[in-house]
């Protein structure tokens, strides 16, 4: 079995281009513009939500490799990780009619693949903590900053498509939480490694350091506490992200 699979071995339609994400932010300084758009026009916007619509491809493929690399897992985890293959087919669609919507097409910005690498972890625990809890958390602060931008900009297809994904998305970090403590249940070595793995990726995606604890109008990005308590997060957990958010100011 090939695991993890290369990440330029994805299946893609030929109007995708997949580059590095330090390519793309290299290529995007030499162009004079910001690496991290601000949502302030409709173009950046269409850039945002092109990005999510790939992290979404990328977050179905690998809940679909989590269903088949790891065959001796709980029944209910591989059921759960199928779940989320079927939501996150549903957010691709989404999202395609979301570009569509603000005038783009799949394919006219290069495709990155950070959700994919970390996709790959050797192990589920590391997986759900990494993925679910992690990146989705992530989604979750990125969403509800464009459920913000949406609802002032007065689109309320973006405001409402956005919301319904942000809902899905609070159950997949859930899942990541209750999956992290049953398949860490009796051997703390693994729980550790894994939460030091989720800990890497928080670290790592602080979007140059636009995600900050504080309202939508003072910060770029912010940290969505509310949604992440309903999706399992602990106090004490958001507050670690919080800190580390201004420890890391850079990609
Ligand atoms: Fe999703
Ligand atoms: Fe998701």
């Amino acid at each position: 079995m090939d695991r993890p699979i290369a990440y330029d071995k994805l299946a893609r339609e030929d109007r995708f281009m997949r580059m590095r994400a330090r390519r793309v932010a290299e290529l995007k300084l030499e162009q004079g513009l910001p690496p991290f758009p601000d949502l302030a026009r409709r173009e950046s916007i269409k850039e945002r939500v092109h990005g999510i619509l790939v992290g979404e491809l990328q977050a179905m493929e690998g809940a679909g490799r989590t269903v088949y690399d790891f065959p001796d897992a709980p029944w209910e985890f591989t059921l759960d990780m199928a779940r989320q293959v079927w939501d996150e087919s549903r957010h691709v669609e989404i999202y395609i009619q979301l570009l569509e919507h603000l005038g783009g097409y799949a394919g006219e910005f290069p495709e990155t693949t950070i959700l994919w690498r970390c996709a790959c972890a050797e192990d589920a625990a590391a997986r759900v903590a990494g993925v679910n809890r992690g990146l989705e958390g992530l989604a979750c602060d990125v969403f509800n900053q464009l459920i913000h931008i949406a609802r002032k900009i007065g689109d309320p297809i973006i405001e409402h498509a956005v919301d319904f994904v942000l809902a899905d998305e609070i159950t997949h970090v859930r899942m990541g939480s209750k999956w992290l403590n049953e398949l860490t249940k009796g051997d703390p070595e693994r729980r550790k490694r894994a939460i030091e793995f989720q800990e890497t990726i928080d670290e790592r995606f602080n979007l140059g350091g636009l995600r900050r604890e504080g309202d939508h109008e003072e910060v770029p990005i912010s940290i969505a506490t509310e949604a992440r308590r309903l999706a399992g997060f602990t106090d004490e957990e958001i507050a670690r992200l919080i800190k580390t958010t201004q420890r890391s100011p850079v990609y």
